[in-house]
């Protein structure tokens, strides 16, 4: 997704706005860009591929950058949607006159008519980007006051934006707006900043103040004045970032993905941590707003999601239904939003989001409110959309997940589903003894991933060994069919290779006729309830010479005879075997891409949050 950086202060601008969008890179992107107001003026610089580039060309404008004249910019990281990715289709964005800069994250659905109105009016278009209309348009609305010029040129936009402005007579001003594209300010000391993601500014400022939707600002150096975009003030609350810049750093990993996928139990940790009640044999959730009675009352859970964290939810399906008896659906946020769907006055819809941004999850929960549910979210960003405008929810606090391919997310989602059906289960039938036993087995998660961890080098034996298939199977059955699912997406999305997950009866209903020698399955076959079957399954592989890899549980005599290799997993119970179970899935697939030569943190056509439809 894009990237926007802006900074305006006491120091030189050019330095900060490529460390913010470096920091920004894992996003993904395919062009950047840079404009710096300095001498009655716009410098633009911009280029196509890395911000590596955009570095060197920006350092034979300004040789010393921490020189240059200009104390005010801003700077955008492109991920093509309207137009090829080229150095004029870059931003910033300029007007014919050259005062005005814009950069834009979202999509302005009316870009068409606005042009061709534009056009009438005699300005020249350079790109073919939709964002483009966004800076002539607030040229012709310009009558002196820039917010009121960018307020204005808003009011005939329709779409989405999350955008930056600068103009040549207002040295020392941003104007900034957001719509469906998430903006955040950063709070210095005689400086401000601005971005389209915390990481950007986190090494600045821990003081940061989310836009939501159709908020306008003024910044400066020392003031934000914040608006609606009808021009009305409003106060947003100054909130305090929950984890150290270091964070986002990689530590010494070779990538983020690997350092997230090492991180993963002080990440559960740092999910679990003050919310398991052992005395009471329950959870303690208090973001969830609700009273136990309120609890009680609710008789249908939706959870709504995309990708890995749709896969998250498909593992609570089993938890919130087995564990507390709540009928429980899991809808991709797409589908739910255009589908009219069935919503009581008790049914909790849950959204999902590690991001808390991705568009069809926010508009999940929009479509929610307006059916009157109960809606709640399960995010890992503080402050984000999704979280905001939920109202209510539980938080992971894993800490930035910068690797495109979603790791960390996934175990500690499981883990809060699993704290959250506990919670619900002791609200309803669930009897003390039952709490107490999976209250200890959340306690072990950290500790059994750990043990997988200290697995990764004969797993990466097994990597290699199958790196070069072009065709992966992943088969599971209970909460490992969803596990299936999620280690299938995994490989998908860092190796390339094509890799389905399915449930592991579903096989013979078709997809066995894919099978052979070239062919291996990924056969999940932990000593918990459907072991057995999946053993049978393992054979109906066999017969065909998919040469199987299966995890099992630790002691398991059995499993090493009947497939080639074996990923063996700690013993845990069938709620906690997917936590484990998936870090070593997640290893299987990094490894793999690794030997693959693959761009592992940022692989090609993804990114990282999905903020358009
Ligand atoms: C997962 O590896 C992918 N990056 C992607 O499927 C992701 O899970 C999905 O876009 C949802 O993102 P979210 O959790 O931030 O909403």
């Amino acid at each position: 997704m894009c990237g926007i950086v802006g900074y305006t202060g006491k120091r030189c601008c050019v330095s900060t706005l490529l460390e913010g969008l470096r920091r920004l890179e894992y996003r993904g992107y395919d062009s950047a860009g840079l404009a710096v107001v300095e001498n009655q003026g716009l410098t633009t610089v911009k280029n196509t591929g890395k911000v590596e580039a955009l570095k060197d060309r920006s350092a034979e404008r300004w040789p010393d950058f921490e020189r240059c004249e200009g104390y005010t910019g801003i700077a955008h990281t492109r991920w093509a949607t309207h137009g090829a990715p080229s150095e004029i289709n870059a931003h910033p964005h300029l007007d014919d006159s050259g005062k005005f800069a814009v950069v834009h994250n979202g999509i302005i659905d009316n870009y068409l008519e606005l042009r061709e109105h534009l056009r009438g009016q005699g300005c020249e278009f350079k790109s073919d980007t939709d964002t483009e209309v966004l800076s002539h348009l607030i040229a012709k609305c310009y009558q002196g006051d820039l917010l009121h010029a960018v307020a204005a040129a808003l009011n005939k936009v329709k779409g989405t934006f999350g955008l930056a402005v600068v103009c040549s007579e207002h040295p020392d001003k941003i104007v900034i707006a957001r719509r469906g594209s998430p903006i955040v300010i950063g709070v210095g000391n005689d400086e401000t900043l601005v971005a389209s993601d915390i990481s950007a500014i986190a090494s600045y400022t821990k003081r940061v103040i989310f836009l939501d939707d159709d908020d306008m600002a003024l910044i400066t150096p020392g003031s934000i004045e914040i608006r609606n975009i009808e021009n009305v003030p409003v106060s947003r609350e100054i909130a305090q970032i929950d984890w150290d810049v270091s964070a986002a750093e990689k530590n010494g990993y070779e990538h983020f993905m690997l350092k997230e996928i090492f991180e993963q139990p002080q990440a559960v940790e740092n999910t679990i941590r003050g919310r398991l009640d052992k005395s009471a044999a329950t959870a303690v959730l208090n973001g969830l707003n609700l009273e136990p009675r309120e609890m009680a009352m609710i008789n249908r859970i939706v959870i709504a999601a995309c990708g890995t964290s749709m896969n998250a939810g498909l593992v609570g399906e089993y938890f919130f239904e087995d564990i507390a008896g709540i009928p429980t659906d899991v809808e991709q946020a797409a589908e739910f939003r255009y589908r009219n769907p069935i919503i009581e006055p008790n049914t909790m819809v849950l959204a999902v989001s590690q991001s808390g941004e991705t568009a069809d999850t926010l508009a999940a929960v929009r479509e929610a409110k307006n059916k009157g549910a109960i809606v709640a979210g399960l995010n890992n960003v503080v402050g984000s959309t999704i979280a905001r405008e939920t109202g209510r929810g539980i938080y992971l606090h894993a800490g930035p997940e910068i690797g495109v391919a979603s790791t960390k997310a996934f175990t500690c989602q499981v883990s809060a589903l699993l704290m959250m059906a506990v919670l619900f289960g002791r609200g309803r039938r669930m009897n003390r003894t039952d709490g107490e036993n999976l209250i200890n087995e959340i306690q072990q998660v950290p500790n059994l991933i750990q043990q997988v961890l200290d697995r990764a080098p004969e797993i990466e034996k097994i990597a290699i060994k199958y790196a070069k298939a072009e065709d992966f199977f992943f088969i599971g059955r209970g909460c490992m069919y969803p596990t299936a699912l999620e280690g299938a997406l995994k490989l998908k999305e860092i190796s390339y290779i094509h890799a389905e997950g399915y449930h592991a009866a579903e096989l013979k209903h078709g997809p066995i006729a894919l099978l052979e020698e070239k062919v291996p399955v990924v056969a999940l076959a932990n000593n918990i309830p459907g072991r057995d079957k999946v053993l049978a399954n393992i054979q109906e592989c066999a017969a065909r010479k998919s040469p199987v890899i299966a995890t099992a549980t630790d002691g398991d005599a059995d499993i090493a005879s009947l497939v080639q290799d074996v990923i063996w997993i700690p013993e845990c119970s069938r709620f906690v075997a997917p936590v484990p179970t998936v870090v070593a899935l997640q290893l299987l697939s990094y490894y793999i891409a690794r030997e693959r030569g693959c761009e592992i943190d940022q692989p090609r056509n993804l990114a990282k949050s999905v903020t358009v439809e």
